[in-house]
C-alpha cells in the first residue's frame, strides 16, 4: 500500500506575511494521513523552513539546476536545496518546459542532479490540448519519462512522478478520474519495465485539483496523491485536499 503525497506548488505567488499566514493555517488544520509537502519559491525557503520547525509538512524547491556548482547565473543547486532542508524539488514542470524551453533531456539531467543531493525529484510529464486531441497522450507521457529512466538507470525507483495534462492546469478543466488514471496505469506499466520498485513510487495527479474533486481523483488505483497549484495558496482548500487523500 502506497501512502499518499499531497505537494503544493505554489509557483510564483506569496509574500512574507503571505507565507506566514498560509503556514500557520496549516498547522491549525494539520496533520494529516497522507504525507504533505510545499514547493516554495527560492526566496522563500529558508523562513519556510523554520516556519516548518517541528512540523510533519515537507519543504520542496520548484526548479534546481542540472549543475553541480559554478559560473552559472541565476541558477540554484541541489546541494543548496539540501543545505536549505528541502526534502522534495519538482523538476519538468510544464511552465518550465514552455517558457523556459526545458528539454526531456535537462528535466533528466535536474532529476539526476537532485537525487546526487538526496532531494527527492517530483519529474513532471504530460501532453499539452492539441497533443491530447491529436491522440499522442501516452506517446509524449512516455518520451518524457523514458529520458529520465534512460538517465537514471537503477536510481529510478526513487523519484516521485507527477501526470500533470497540460490542457488541466489553471484552467480548471480537471482530467476525470478515468482520465487520468488511464494515463497513471500507463505510467506505471513503463515504470514497472524499469524497476522492479515501481508498486511502490508514488504517481501524482496535478491539473486544477479541488477540495471537491480530490477524493474520487486519489480513489483510483494508480493515483497517489496530488500536485497542487492554485487550491494550494488557500490554507482550508489544501487541508481538504490533504484530508482526501488517506
Ligand atoms: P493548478 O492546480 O492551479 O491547476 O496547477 C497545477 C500545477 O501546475 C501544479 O504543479
Amino acid at each position: 500500500m502506497r501512502k499518499k503525497l499531497v505537494v503544493g506548488n505554489w509557483k510564483m505567488h506569496g509574500s512574507r506575511a503571505a507565507n506566514a499566514a498560509l503556514l500557520s493555517g496549516l498547522k491549525e488544520l494539520g496533520p494529516w494521513s497522507a504525507d504533505v509537502a510545499v514547493c516554495v519559491p527560492f526566496p522563500y525557503l529558508a523562513e519556510t523552513a523554520l516556519a516548518l520547525t517541528g512540523q510533519a509538512v515537507g519543504l520542496g524547491a520548484q526548479d534546481c539546476s542540472a549543475f553541480e556548482q559554478g559560473a552559472y547565473t541565476g541558477e540554484v543547486s541541489s546541494a543548496m536545496l539540501a543545505d536549505l532542508g528541502c526534502r522534495y524539488v519538482i523538476v519538468g514542470h510544464s511552465e518550465r518546459r514552455a517558457y523556459h524551453h526545458e528539454s526531456d533531456q535537462l528535466v533528466a539531467d535536474k532529476a539526476k542532479a537532485a537525487l546526487a543531493h538526496g532531494v527527492t525529484p517530483i519529474v513532471c510529464v504530460g501532453e499539452t490540448l492539441a497533443e491530447r486531441e491529436a491522440g499522442q497522450t501516452e506517446a509524449v507521457v512516455k518520451r518524457q519519462l523514458a529520458a529520465v529512466i534512460h538517465t537514471l538507470t537503477h536510481c529510478i525507483g526513487e523519484i516521485v512522478l507527477a501526470y500533470e495534462p497540460v490542457w488541466a492546469i489553471g484552467t480548471g478543466l480537471t482530467a476525470t478520474p478515468e482520465q487520468a488514471q488511464a494515463v497513471h496505469a500507463v505510467l506505471r506499466k513503463q515504470l514497472h519495465a524499469a524497476t522492479q520498485k515501481s508498486d511502490a513510487m508514488r504517481i501524482l495527479y496535478g491539473g486544477s485539483v479541488k477540495p471537491d474533486n480530490a477524493l474520487q481523483l486519489f480513489a483510483q488505483p494508480d493515483i497517489d496523491g496530488g500536485l497542487i497549484g492554485g487550491a494550494a495558496l488557500k490554507a482550508a482548500d489544501f487541508a481538504a485536499i490533504c484530508r482526501a487523500a488517506h
